[in-house]
Protein backbone atom coordinates (compact mmCIF):
# COMPACT_ATOMS: atom_id res chain seq x y z
CA UNK A 1 0.00 0.00 0.00
CA UNK A 2 1.22 3.71 -0.94
CA UNK A 3 2.40 5.46 2.07
CA UNK A 4 -0.10 8.46 3.48
CA UNK A 5 1.11 12.00 1.51
CA UNK A 6 2.21 13.32 4.84
CA UNK A 7 4.79 10.10 5.42
CA UNK A 8 6.26 10.59 1.85
CA UNK A 9 6.75 14.21 2.41
CA UNK A 10 8.01 13.78 6.33
CA UNK A 11 10.44 11.14 4.68
CA UNK A 12 11.45 13.96 1.81
CA UNK A 13 11.84 16.02 4.58
CA UNK A 14 14.98 13.89 6.16
CA UNK A 15 16.65 14.04 3.07
CA UNK A 16 16.20 18.53 3.16
CA UNK A 17 17.80 18.21 6.94
CA UNK A 18 20.96 16.19 5.79
CA UNK A 19 21.99 18.69 3.08
CA UNK A 20 21.20 21.50 5.81
CA UNK A 21 23.54 20.12 8.16
CA UNK A 22 25.74 19.81 5.28
CA UNK A 23 24.92 23.27 4.74
CA UNK A 24 25.84 24.50 8.60
CA UNK A 25 29.22 22.32 8.31
CA UNK A 26 30.34 24.36 5.18
CA UNK A 27 29.25 27.76 6.46
CA UNK A 28 31.79 26.43 9.77
CA UNK A 29 34.27 25.77 6.82
CA UNK A 30 34.38 28.85 5.08
CA UNK A 31 34.24 31.37 8.27
CA UNK A 32 37.68 28.80 9.59
CA UNK A 33 39.15 28.70 6.28
CA UNK A 34 38.16 31.35 4.04
CA UNK A 35 37.66 28.91 1.45
CA UNK A 36 34.93 27.01 -0.05
CA UNK A 37 33.96 23.96 -1.26
CA UNK A 38 32.58 24.65 -4.72
CA UNK A 39 31.90 21.42 -5.91
CA UNK A 40 30.03 20.82 -2.42
CA UNK A 41 28.15 23.73 -3.12
CA UNK A 42 27.28 23.06 -6.69
CA UNK A 43 25.85 19.50 -5.42
CA UNK A 44 23.84 21.41 -2.59
CA UNK A 45 22.35 23.52 -5.17
CA UNK A 46 21.82 20.58 -7.48
CA UNK A 47 19.90 18.80 -4.43
CA UNK A 48 17.88 22.12 -3.62
CA UNK A 49 16.92 22.90 -7.47
CA UNK A 50 15.92 19.18 -8.33
CA UNK A 51 14.86 17.26 -5.02
CA UNK A 52 13.91 20.13 -2.61
CA UNK A 53 12.24 22.13 -5.37
CA UNK A 54 11.79 19.78 -8.26
CA UNK A 55 10.26 17.40 -6.62
CA UNK A 56 9.59 17.81 -2.85
CA UNK A 57 8.34 21.77 -3.18
CA UNK A 58 6.48 20.66 -6.52
CA UNK A 59 4.14 18.14 -4.63
CA UNK A 60 3.38 20.61 -2.27
CA UNK A 61 2.77 23.59 -4.65
CA UNK A 62 1.38 21.33 -7.35
CA UNK A 63 -1.10 18.91 -5.87
CA UNK A 64 -1.31 19.35 -1.95
CA UNK A 65 -1.80 23.24 -1.33
CA UNK A 66 -4.36 23.51 -4.52
CA UNK A 67 -6.15 20.71 -2.96
CA UNK A 68 -6.77 21.72 0.51
CA UNK A 69 -7.59 25.07 -0.64
CA UNK A 70 -9.97 23.49 -2.51
CA UNK A 71 -11.22 21.54 1.01
CA UNK A 72 -11.07 24.52 3.08
CA UNK A 73 -10.56 28.28 3.36
CA UNK A 74 -9.27 28.55 6.63
CA UNK A 75 -5.92 26.79 4.58
CA UNK A 76 -5.47 29.53 2.56
CA UNK A 77 -3.43 31.23 5.23
CA UNK A 78 -1.25 28.56 6.18
CA UNK A 79 -0.66 28.33 2.56
CA UNK A 80 0.13 31.44 1.88
CA UNK A 81 3.10 31.72 4.38
CA UNK A 82 4.56 28.20 3.39
CA UNK A 83 4.80 29.56 -0.17
CA UNK A 84 6.82 32.70 0.81
CA UNK A 85 8.90 30.85 2.83
CA UNK A 86 9.47 28.41 -0.61
CA UNK A 87 10.29 31.82 -2.54
CA UNK A 88 12.75 32.71 0.25
CA UNK A 89 14.71 29.36 -0.16
CA UNK A 90 14.95 29.73 -3.56
CA UNK A 91 16.08 33.31 -3.51
CA UNK A 92 18.88 32.08 -0.87
CA UNK A 93 19.81 29.15 -3.75
CA UNK A 94 19.78 31.76 -6.70
CA UNK A 95 21.94 33.83 -4.57
CA UNK A 96 24.53 31.40 -4.13
CA UNK A 97 24.44 29.48 -7.70
CA UNK A 98 25.32 33.36 -8.94
CA UNK A 99 28.24 33.97 -6.49
CA UNK A 100 29.38 30.11 -7.33
CA UNK A 101 31.52 30.85 -10.25
CA UNK A 102 33.46 33.73 -8.87
CA UNK A 103 34.93 31.47 -5.90
CA UNK A 104 38.00 30.73 -8.08
CA UNK A 105 38.39 34.42 -9.41
CA UNK A 106 41.64 35.75 -9.56
CA UNK A 107 40.41 38.93 -8.43
CA UNK A 108 40.53 38.59 -4.97
CA UNK A 109 37.47 40.90 -3.60
CA UNK A 110 35.55 39.40 -6.27
CA UNK A 111 36.25 35.66 -4.79
CA UNK A 112 35.96 37.15 -1.26
CA UNK A 113 32.64 38.66 -2.16
CA UNK A 114 31.45 35.52 -3.77
CA UNK A 115 32.40 33.53 -0.75
CA UNK A 116 30.36 35.81 1.62
CA UNK A 117 27.63 35.80 -0.17
CA UNK A 118 27.57 31.96 -0.51
CA UNK A 119 28.09 31.63 3.41
CA UNK A 120 25.36 34.21 3.91
CA UNK A 121 22.72 32.59 2.05
CA UNK A 122 23.99 28.77 3.22
CA UNK A 123 23.58 30.01 6.69
CA UNK A 124 20.24 31.86 5.86
CA UNK A 125 18.95 28.80 4.07
CA UNK A 126 19.77 26.57 6.98
CA UNK A 127 17.94 28.55 9.41
CA UNK A 128 14.83 28.89 7.14
CA UNK A 129 14.07 25.15 6.17
CA UNK A 130 13.78 23.64 9.52
CA UNK A 131 11.48 26.14 11.14
CA UNK A 132 9.38 26.09 7.56
CA UNK A 133 9.48 21.76 8.42
CA UNK A 134 8.60 22.25 11.87
CA UNK A 135 5.72 24.13 10.69
CA UNK A 136 4.47 21.73 8.44
CA UNK A 137 4.94 18.94 11.01
CA UNK A 138 2.61 20.83 13.40
CA UNK A 139 0.37 22.43 11.14
CA UNK A 140 0.42 21.32 7.79
CA UNK A 141 0.21 17.99 8.24
CA UNK A 142 -2.66 18.04 11.09
CA UNK A 143 -4.48 20.28 8.58
CA UNK A 144 -4.07 17.26 6.12
CA UNK A 145 -5.77 15.05 8.20
CA UNK A 146 -8.26 17.30 9.00
CA UNK A 147 -9.42 18.58 6.08
CA UNK A 148 -9.25 15.70 3.92
CA UNK A 149 -10.81 12.62 4.40
CA UNK A 150 -9.36 8.96 4.45
CA UNK A 151 -9.64 8.65 0.66
CA UNK A 152 -8.66 11.94 -0.37
CA UNK A 153 -5.55 11.30 1.45
CA UNK A 154 -5.15 7.84 -0.03
CA UNK A 155 -6.22 9.44 -3.74
CA UNK A 156 -3.05 12.11 -2.87
CA UNK A 157 -0.51 9.76 -1.42
CA UNK A 158 -0.91 7.87 -5.17
CA UNK A 159 -0.82 10.66 -6.82
CA UNK A 160 2.72 11.55 -4.87
CA UNK A 161 4.07 8.18 -5.75
CA UNK A 162 2.64 8.11 -9.52
CA UNK A 163 5.25 11.58 -9.76
CA UNK A 164 8.00 9.30 -8.23
CA UNK A 165 7.45 6.74 -10.63
CA UNK A 166 7.57 9.01 -13.76
CA UNK A 167 10.38 8.22 -16.06
CA UNK A 168 13.89 8.73 -15.30
CA UNK A 169 12.03 10.04 -11.78
CA UNK A 170 12.44 7.27 -9.74
CA UNK A 171 16.26 6.87 -10.74
CA UNK A 172 16.54 10.66 -10.27
CA UNK A 173 15.23 10.62 -6.90
CA UNK A 174 17.49 7.31 -5.82
CA UNK A 175 20.43 9.95 -6.77
CA UNK A 176 19.51 12.73 -4.72
CA UNK A 177 18.85 10.13 -1.71
CA UNK A 178 22.25 8.98 -2.05
CA UNK A 179 23.62 12.83 -2.67
CA UNK A 180 21.84 13.80 0.38
CA UNK A 181 24.06 10.68 2.36
CA UNK A 182 26.90 11.59 0.68
CA UNK A 183 26.53 15.40 1.49
CA UNK A 184 26.02 14.66 5.42
CA UNK A 185 29.31 12.84 5.70
CA UNK A 186 32.00 15.10 6.36
CA UNK A 187 34.14 16.87 4.22
CA UNK A 188 37.66 16.09 3.50
CA UNK A 189 39.92 19.51 4.51
CA UNK A 190 41.18 21.48 1.88
FE1 LIG B 1 7.22 23.24 2.02
FE1 LIG C 1 7.87 20.21 2.91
Amino acid sequence: MTESPSRQLADEHDYVQLVVGAMNTEVAYIERTGRVHADRVAQMVDFTRNFTDGDHHAKEEDLLFPFLEERSAAAAGTISVLLSEHEAARDCIRAIAAALPDVDSTDAERAGAAKTVIAENLRLYAFLLPLHIGKEDSVLFPLMEEVLSVQEQEMLGEDFARVGREPGSAAAVERYHRLAHTLAEPPAEG
